[in-house]
């Protein structure tokens, strides 16, 4: 992969909140709007990544960490174009990866000669090291929340961790499952306010995905929303993220590339 490939990682603190429903849609719309996307499951935990894309891969991660198979070798392309790295399901946690297979992943995605416009990282929840180290590999970091108490406390809980302990930046709040756009913006002022005061640091808003039931719909039939009701306000939404996503300063420095991913994951396991 060329230093060019934009690293997005998307997080959420909790589980639940529509963080492969963000990063599945997000890699679709980028992909139809003519990019060249990867998208990485790298929830060990549930490989519901295929599911929302409608594929089924022979292999999976758990294949490549066993040896079996090469990197190249599990990545599917799937109908709408996004070449997909299937995540192991329900195998490992991962945080439970060991740091040798943490490297040797990393090692691989960095020898792919796939040339990839944006490489999307739908991440495990939760904070632990590993999820942290693979953030702060990523050159954009996408935290997803939800208009509730407990996603709002657990991505605040992220977003001081990878400020604080990890001094990143490049921090983009998505607000999901809105009443209205205006709401969502709302929200993203009320975390941004609270990050201000107590971190001494501002993020910054990339958009919001209203509460559709298409979304539901789509999964049903093992569709992005996009394919399933390209006229829906979640298709629209979606669309919107995809133009703000393509909007953002690309970093032509190897900072952001995938070099860079691989150098500060090598950095943060040492
Ligand atoms: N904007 C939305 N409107 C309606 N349903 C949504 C929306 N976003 C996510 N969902 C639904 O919420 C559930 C959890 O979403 P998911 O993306 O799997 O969360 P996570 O990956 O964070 O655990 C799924 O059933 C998904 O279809
Ligand atoms: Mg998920």
């Amino acid at each position: 992969m060329s230093t060019a490939t934009q690293v997005i990682g998307i997080a959420s603190g909790k589980g639940g909140v529509g963080k492969t429903t963000v990063a599945v849609n997000l890699a679709v719309a980028l992909q139809m709007s003519g990019k060249r996307v990867m998208l990485f499951d790298a929830d060990l935990g549930l490989a519901n990544a295929q599911i929302a894309l409608g594929v089924r891969c022979p292999y999976n991660l758990s294949h490549f960490l066993s040896g079996e198979k090469t990197l190249s070798e599990i990545i599917v392309t799937t109908r709408q174009g996004v070449q997909l790295v299937p995540g192991a399901s329900g195998m490992y946690e991962m945080a439970g990866l060991s740091e040798l297979q943490a490297a040797s992943i990393v090692q691989a995605f960095s020898s792919l000669e796939n040339e990839v416009d944006f490489l999307i990282v739908d991440m495990a929840a939760g904070i632990s090291p590993y999820v942290l180290a693979f953030m702060s590999a990523c050159a954009k970091r996408f935290v997803v929340v939800r208009d509730d108490p407990s996603s709002i406390a657990d991505a605040y809980g992220t977003i001081k961790v990878m400020i604080q302990d990890f001094g990143l930046d490049n921090i983009y709040l998505i607000a999901n499952g809105m009443n209205s756009q205006g709401e969502g913006r709302q929200l993203f002022e009320r975390i941004n306010q609270v990050c201000a005061r107590f971190l001494d640091h501002t993020i910054q808003y990339l958009g919001t995905i209203e509460q559709d039931e298409m979304i539901l719909g789509a999964l049903k039939k093992y569709q992005a929303v996009l394919e399933y009701a390209p006229g829906s306000s979640a298709a629209r939404d979606f669309r919107l993220l995809a133009k703000e996503t393509e909007g953002l300063a690309v970093d032509d420095s190897l900072s952001g590339g995938m070099q860079f991913f691989v150098e500060r994951l090598v950095q943060t396991r040492s």
